[in-house]
């Protein structure tokens, strides 16, 4: 850990006006956006198809045209090195050829059938392979991955409530929008028209904190733990060595399912966090990226779950039990699915992503060190984060408690201003296979720049 007492602080004067600067900056430097954006207004809710897309930056999103690999075209003709991709759903570049064959190919056939295609057993076989869980479903996202997951997990045990760490984020899953205020559950701010309050349904803890998992699931009516293996949504937060063994002997012990969501941890290799460091859970989700980008999902089921769970959907009823949909498992996701699973998230792109993503954070270290800030950088897999507090935070409060959105809002905006696109929610890094040291670099000289500006 670092003493912050010696250590050089932020302006925030200079702060200010540099920001004031960056703002005026992107406006003036993308017009046709703006006009988009301002006609856009007339028929969509704030002038976005979806409410998250006001979280960017500037004052109005920019206008995507096209991307490839981890490039991405604004409609002002701009260039970006995108280490958004699209929060993950584009972690495999844009518009992989794999991919982009295998959506032509399929399309031409059919793309929904309400039966299964041959597609559909490589896809399972495969992730059985990766992940170590035998049985597949398939959904369109991962909220529904997880929402079907725990499900599942209240059916078999009869049991109410589920658990999750305090800001976790796993899609728009009422049981999950709960955080920690001073101590009390308290529904997360922003939850909007929840069907009852989620303090009702789930318990929440820290991360990390063993004894809180002890006592949240000593009751024995706790259905599942739904858990990201390290967290990615309120930053990177790791576990300390010891804690999933303690996770896995305690939800075993009080016969609570484990649940790990691995939607955005797959950036650890081809098998996720969970294979890197042998997890064993019950379930496990996965979503966004897995199809390149188009909607699709999967949940994997231990061989034990799996022999409860199938007694349950031989039913007449399985098409009431509030588990799948018309579409999930459909032929053009599968088939998206297989081309990007055998051809672009593979050993070798992995290798390389890792790699990059470790020259990310050697680089940003680097300025953090030259100019002595009280900041830190973590790594994740392919995935990278700095953040502005000295040390890496050990759960998610202590986590939000350190967020500086005006700093963020900066950070952000001199990337884009440079032609860089950064995670909206996050000072985060997703590295796509097609990256190079170059754009690496390119990251690295633009990020010390906007420091230099504030000290
Ligand atoms: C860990 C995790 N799980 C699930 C989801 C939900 O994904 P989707 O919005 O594609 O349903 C997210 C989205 O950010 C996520 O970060």
């Amino acid at each position: 850990m670092c003493d912050t007492g010696r250590m050089r602080q932020i302006n925030r004067v200079m702060l200010r006006a540099a920001l004031t600067a960056e703002e005026a900056r992107f406006t003036n430097s993308h017009p046709r956006s703006l006009a988009l954006f301002e006609q856009a207004k007339a028929h969509m809710l704030a002038g976005v198809p979806m409410n998250w897309m006001v979280r960017w930056v500037g004052r109005f999103p920019i206008f995507a045209a096209g991307g490839k690999g981890v490039h991405i075209t604004d409609v002002d003709g701009h260039d970006y090195l995108d280490l958004c991709l699209g929060d993950t759903g584009a972690m495999t570049g844009h518009a992989p050829e794999a991919a982009t064959h295998a959506i032509h190919e399929r399309a031409a056939i059919g793309n929904t059938f309400m039966l299964p295609t041959e597609d559909a057993l490589w896809v399972s076989t495969e992730l059985a392979r990766r992940f170590g869980l035998p049985y597949w479903q398939f959904a369109l996202s991962a909220t529904d991955a997880n929402r079907f997951a725990i499900r599942l997990a209240r059916a078999i045990t009869k049991r109410p409530l589920i658990c999750v760490f305090n800001w976790c984020y796993h899609g728009t899953v009422d049981e999950t929008f709960i955080t920690l205020q001073g101590g009390v559950p308290r529904p997360r701010p922003g939850n909007l028209g929840m069907p009852v309050n989620p303090a009702l349904t789930t318990r929440v803890i820290e991360f990390n904190d063993i004894d809180a998992l002890h006592a949240a699931l000593a009751p024995g009516d706790v259905a599942c733990v739904l858990a990201e293996p390290a967290m990615t949504n309120i930053g990177i937060v790791h576990p300390e060595p010891g804690y999933h063994d303690a996770l896995r002997q305690i939800t075993r012990r009080t016969g609570t399912l484990l649940v790990i969501d691995e939607t955005h941890t797959m950036c650890c290799g081809v098998g996720g966090f969970t294979r890197a460091h042998a997890l064993q859970p019950d379930m496990l989700t996965v979503g966004k990226a897995i199809a390149s980008g188009m909607p699709a999902a999967a949940y994997g089921l231990s061989a034990d779950i799996a022999r409860r769970v199938t007694q349950l959907i031989m039913t007449d009823e399985t098409d009431t039990s509030g588990i799948g949909g018309t579409l999930a498992g459909n032929a053009l996701s599968l088939a998206v699915m297989r081309a990007t699973l055998e051809h672009v998230l593979t050993d070798a792109a992995f290798a390389h992503t890792t790699a990059l993503a470790t020259r990310w954070v050697e680089g940003v270290r680097g300025v953090i060190q030259e100019f002595d800030l009280p900041w830190h950088v973590t790594q994740l897999g392919c995935r990278a984060e700095y953040w502005f507090i000295d040390h890496p935070p050990r759960n998610g409060g202590e986590a939000a408690a350190r967020v500086d959105a005006e700093l963020d809002r900066y950070m952000h905006l001199v990337a884009l201003n440079r032609g860089i696109l950064l995670t909206p929610f996050h000072n985060m890094a997703l590295i796509g296979p097609d990256a190079t040291e170059a754009d690496i670099d390119w990251h690295t000289g633009m990020f010390r720049e906007g420091v230099l500006a504030l000290v």
